[in-house]
């Protein structure tokens, strides 16, 4: 038997998400590595500049259209609570802790992540844009955080990755939509009480 845990707007989010910020990493690689004098730089500069907008748009458009599933997840990644505190304690002493809602403290704290490296890839990439706004050494400095927020998120992504594939279902998931019942019900026994009830993914 199958659960429905994820919506098509929310899938369509995470994997539009996804595709721009593989692209802005290759643009933003082959940045770092051209030397500034060749002719490319400058169209390289333009796509990943381009690509940034998507990046910020794309998230919010579906976010507020898309289906009330996807907005009850992004309210439940945002809403932290005692029991995500005593899943990171129960995983600091080795101890399986039960999640009680959809997501666990781990996957609230990868969803934070994230909202802080877009934002910090914004700011400083609209400096390094902007660079005659700006004094010499302030636009340095944010190359160096821009560069360093890069390397940061591909560590995040190489354990997003390495636990997606870890947890074949819930890969499932957020490719097809369902994943098994069981394995549901095992990880996250409150949600998929409540998701088998009243069910929000149709
Ligand atoms: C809102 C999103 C973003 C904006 C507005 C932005 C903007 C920029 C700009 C204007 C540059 C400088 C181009 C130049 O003058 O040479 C740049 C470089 C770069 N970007 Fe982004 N970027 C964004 C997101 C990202 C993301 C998500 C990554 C990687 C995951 C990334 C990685 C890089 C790298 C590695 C460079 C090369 C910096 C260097 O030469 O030291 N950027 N970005
Ligand atoms: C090949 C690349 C990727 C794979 C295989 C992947 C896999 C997954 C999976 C399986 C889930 C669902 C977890 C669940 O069952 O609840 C998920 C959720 C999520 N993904 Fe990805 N993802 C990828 C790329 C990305 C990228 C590039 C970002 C952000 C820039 C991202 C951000 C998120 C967030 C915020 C969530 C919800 C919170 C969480 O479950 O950690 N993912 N991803």
């Amino acid at each position: 038997m199958k659960i429905s845990r994820f919506d098509i707007s929310s899938r369509i989010l995470h994997w539009s998400h996804a595709l721009v910020f593989f692209w802005l990493l290759v643009t933003g690689i082959a940045l770092f590595l051209t030397p500034k004098s060749l002719l490319g730089d400058p169209f390289i500069k333009m796509v990943h500049l381009y690509a940034s907008l998507p990046f910020v748009i794309v998230p919010l458009i579906i976010y507020l259209r898309g289906g009330i599933s996807t907005r009850n997840d992004i309210r439940e990644l945002m809403g932290w609570t005692r029991d995500d505190i005593n899943w990171f304690m129960g995983l600091l002493k080795k101890n399986k802790t039960d999640v009680k809602g959809k997501f666990n403290g781990g996957q609230k704290a990868n969803f934070l992540l994230v909202l802080l490296l877009i934002s910090g890839f914004v700011f400083t990439g609209f400096v390094v844009w902007m660079k005659s706004m700006f004094t010499r050494g302030f636009v340095e400095l944010n190359f160096i955080i821009h560069d360093s927020l890069a390397i940061l998120s591909i560590l995040l992504l190489s354990g997003h990755i390495i636990l997606a594939l870890h947890y074949i279902e819930s890969m499932k998931s957020i490719i097809y939509g369902e994943s098994d019942a069981v394995w549901a019900e095992e990880h996250y026994p409150d949600w998929f009480l409540k998701e088998k009830r009243n069910p929000v993914n149709r």
